[in-house]
């Protein structure tokens, strides 16, 4: 593709999308595959596609491989955020293919996933082993790949119909009692150190329509609890059954009315798209619950500026008091990287005051990993990895203080839990508080029960509680 006719406005290489390949290399001609596993990286749009490939793979027989065995099919749902996690692809193939040779067979491998959408071709080339390369757009299109693949064909397609895959999914039928719901894919935001928007592409919403129908469909499969997701999920808009124009608030609002769905959350949000409504919508919908993951970066206005970031810190903690005076017992989770070019000591102080003030009850830290085709990679004042290091230590050692006080702060507060799993022991189970916090006890209960639980004791990732009641679910 000609580098301008791209969306990227940086006219950065990755927007070079290839389509579909239309000479494919060939592999050996295999048995069609009758067990799977996919594996997901990155972020809960990620899960939520990995999720969407299981089903389509269901709906041709291929069933789950048994814990411990090889799989016939392996997809890698790839996440490129940064170079850690984009390289783990490389290893994972390697040791697929170590582990099928041992194991007396060749599984066939699907690369999907924002690596998939960012490196296409140079992933075939690199990998031998791989005979599908599918990027988040296209995967709908993997049972037809797979036909081919199983023929000896090794086909690429990065092709980004702007929102054909959703329709051409399966119905959902099975899902977690806490369940993901992707309502708008894609950024435009643009922020200099960020890949997404060339892995994702522009920023899409899903039909109001299709969207009330999928988390009906989702409840009626034993949802309790739906998050909404969407790279900027506050960016969702669309229009409702009337006609009307709705916003993220509206959709939350009448997927309260869905019966059976007894909690809602939404994630990831970006400053710049918070509306009065959304804030409001914390503090009139019930279901919506108590937790806002709203991710600031950094603490200083120059860092922030060069970041493409369109908030201050000061704006942002002005939101924060918005949504707290509608809320005010929102728990609040942010992300941060460290280190971005040009970061002084003087900047990363500014980070660490800012948490101080807004005493997250839980956030995600990282250090400023340089990606491909972005304008920060080449920006001067790349920081050392060992100031990196010591920077991350120290927020992380600020943030931690604060998820553990977040934590002690709940005992004996007597709260629901929605269980989602068991536990190590017999009669141990795990579920989440309003608060996203992780909670266990013991007792007689079931996966996807809501039930009242008294908070005992915190530690710094999850609550000991007590069992006092269970909801009707
Ligand atoms: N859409 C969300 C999150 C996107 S990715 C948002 O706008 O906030 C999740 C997080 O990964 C980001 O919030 C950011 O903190 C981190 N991240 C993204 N690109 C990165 C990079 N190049 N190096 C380090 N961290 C990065
Ligand atoms: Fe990346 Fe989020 Fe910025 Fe979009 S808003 S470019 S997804 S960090
Ligand atoms: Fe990773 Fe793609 Fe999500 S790069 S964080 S999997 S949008």
């Amino acid at each position: 593709m000609d580098q301008e006719q791209g969306f990227c406005p940086h006219r950065c290489e990755l927007n070079a999308f290839p389509t579909i390949d239309d000479k494919p290399l060939l592999m050996k001609p295999t048995t069609s595959p009758k067990t799977y596993r996919v594996k997901s990286f990155g972020c809960q749009m990620n899960v939520y596609d990995g999720e969407r490939m299981a089903e389509m793979l269901g709906e041709r027989g291929i069933v789950p491989a048994p814990e411990g065995e090889e799989a016939d099919l392996v997809v890698l749902n790839t996440c490129h955020i940064r170079e850690k996690a984009a390289e783990k692809v490389y290893s994972d193939i390697g040791r697929l293919t170590k582990a099928g040779r041992e194991a007396g067979k060749e599984p066939l491998i699907a690369v999907a996933g924002c690596v998939a959408q960012a490196e296409g071709e140079e992933i075939m080339k690199r990998s031998p082993a791989v005979s599908m390369v599918v990027g988040p757009q296209a995967y709908h299109r993997l049972p037809e790949m797979l036909d081919r693949a199983v023929q000896g064909e090794r086909a690429t397609d990065t092709d980004m119909p702007a929102i054909a895959k959703f329709a051409a999914l399966p119905e959902r039928r099975r899902t977690n009692p806490a369940s993901f719901l992707t309502v708008q894919e894609g950024c435009d935001k643009f922020c200099t150190y960020c890949v997404v928007p060339y892995t994702r592409g522009a920023e899409i919403s899903r039909p109001y329509a299709d969207l009330v129908t999928e988390a009906k469909k989702l409840v009626d499969a034993g949802a309790k609890e739906i998050t909404l997701l969407g790279q900027n999920v506050s960016a969702w808009g669309g229009e409702d059954e009337k006609g009307h124009r709705v916003g993220l608030a509206g959709l939350i609002h009448d997927l309260a009315k869905v019966e059976g769905l007894a909690r809602i959350r939404y994630t990831t949000s970006h400053p710049a798209d918070m509306d009065g409504d959304l804030i409001a919508a914390h503090g009139e919908i019930e279901k919506l619950m108590p937790f806002l993951h709203l991710p600031v970066q950094a603490g200083s206005d120059r860092v922030l500026k060069a970041m493409n970031r369109s908030h201050t810190a000061e704006s942002y903690l002005k939101l924060l008091d918005r949504f707290r005076a509608a809320r005010p017992d929102l728990a609040l989770s942010g992300d941060f990287i460290v280190g971005f070019p040009g970061e002084t000591d003087a900047e990363f102080a500014e980070t660490l005051a800012l948490v101080d003030e807004v005493r997250y009850a839980q956030a995600f830290s990282f250090k400023y990993s340089p990606r491909p085709g972005t304008p920060a990679a080449t920006m001067d004042g790349q920081v050392a990895k060992e100031v990196m290091d010591d920077r991350l230590q120290r927020l992380q050692a600020a943030l931690n203080r604060d998820q553990l006080a977040f934590n002690e702060a709940s005992v004996g507060r007597t709260c629901e839990v929605l269980v989602e799993r068991k536990g190590k022991h017999a009669g141990q189970w795990l579920g989440k508080t309003p608060w996203l916090q992780s909670a266990w006890f013991e007792g007689d209960a079931a996966i996807g029960d809501l039930v009242q639980v008294e908070l005992l004791e915190a530690g710094p990732n999850s609550l000991s509680a007590k069992l006092r009641e269970t909801v009707a679910a």
